[in-house]
């Protein structure tokens, strides 16, 4: 038997970033990986709406999957309805994403971080809550890209970027101040690590991306707990991904492949 899964939630591929860093940590749990493509992009979305998106979808998803512990492995979720989750469906433990902006704060040297993110996340009280709690004595820059989600899919998807695109779109997160730059950027959007590489190339000077996948991973196995003894999986229970869209075209399903994932038909 191989025991109830963790579900893995995200608007899109994003959440795809913490579930690699997921398998590392728990190569025996099976995931159950699902991907708002009907809801997607989040970061435009007016915020009563969203959070009401994503409370009923979790009810469906719970009630389908029934798994041990759900990942929201999205910052514009999760900044937005983390506490409406919880408090929907007490009996499943919830990991949540949000902008890693105290480590930011603890690890910057020329005190200029800057965040970036959806519109949705840097617009959440949340996210001005944790730069105030945090960050009080940093610069904090906060970026909302309209855009770079977007490129992360058709990236994902068919491995074209478009590098201009990337560097317009990072350009407003490099800040120089009193002979201070910027020295930490905060990758607030699952999607972003898949551009990490163009990102690097395309910056003005370096600095540090600070992508949270691993931190994420671990505060989920620390909630999934240890195995119970006895076979972990089978080979007949594959990892599954789900499209809420129910219509995955060929790319994104040789993507979800490419991950280990079958992808549910039906979904
Ligand atoms: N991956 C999501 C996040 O972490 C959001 C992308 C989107 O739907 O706009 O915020």
């Amino acid at each position: 038997m191989s025991g109830r899964p963790i579900l893995m939630f995200d608007s899109g591929v994003g959440g795809l970033t913490v579930l690699r860093e997921a398998r590392v940590l728990m190569p025996d749990r099976r995931f159950v990986y699902v991907a708002d493509d009907a809801g997607f992009p989040y970061g435009r979305w007016e915020e009563p709406a969203l959070r009401a998106h994503v409370v009923s979808l979790f009810g469906r998803l719970i009630a389908a999957h029934d798994p041990e512990i759900a990942v929201v492995a999205c910052n514009t979720a999760s900044t937005l309805a983390l506490s409406e989750l919880r408090a929907a469906f007490p009996m499943t433990p919830f990991v949540g994403t949000v902008p890693a902006i105290k480590p930011a704060a603890e690890r910057t040297r020329s005190g200029l971080v800057s965040v970036l993110a959806t519109p949705g996340t840097v617009k959440r009280q949340y996210t001005r809550d944790l730069i105030e709690k945090w960050a009080g004595r940093c610069h904090v820059r906060l970026v909302g890209s309209d855009r770079l989600a977007a490129l992360a899919e058709t990236y994902m998807r068919d491995g074209f970027v478009d590098e201009e695109a990337v560097r317009a779109e990072i350009a407003p997160c490099f800040v120089e101040m009193d002979g201070r730059r910027t020295d930490i950027v905060v990758l607030a959007c699952t999607h972003y690590p898949f551009l990490a590489n163009r990102m690097r190339k395309t910056a003005p000077w370096p600095v540090d991306w600070l992508d949270p996948a691993e931190a994420i991973a671990r505060q989920a196995l620390s909630l999934a707990g240890p195995r119970a003894s006895g076979p972990a999986r089978n080979g007949d229970e594959p990892d599954i991904a789900v499209f809420t869209s129910g219509r995955p075209d060929f790319l994104a399903r040789r993507l979800m492949q490419g991950f280990g994932l079958t992808v549910a038909d039906g979904a």
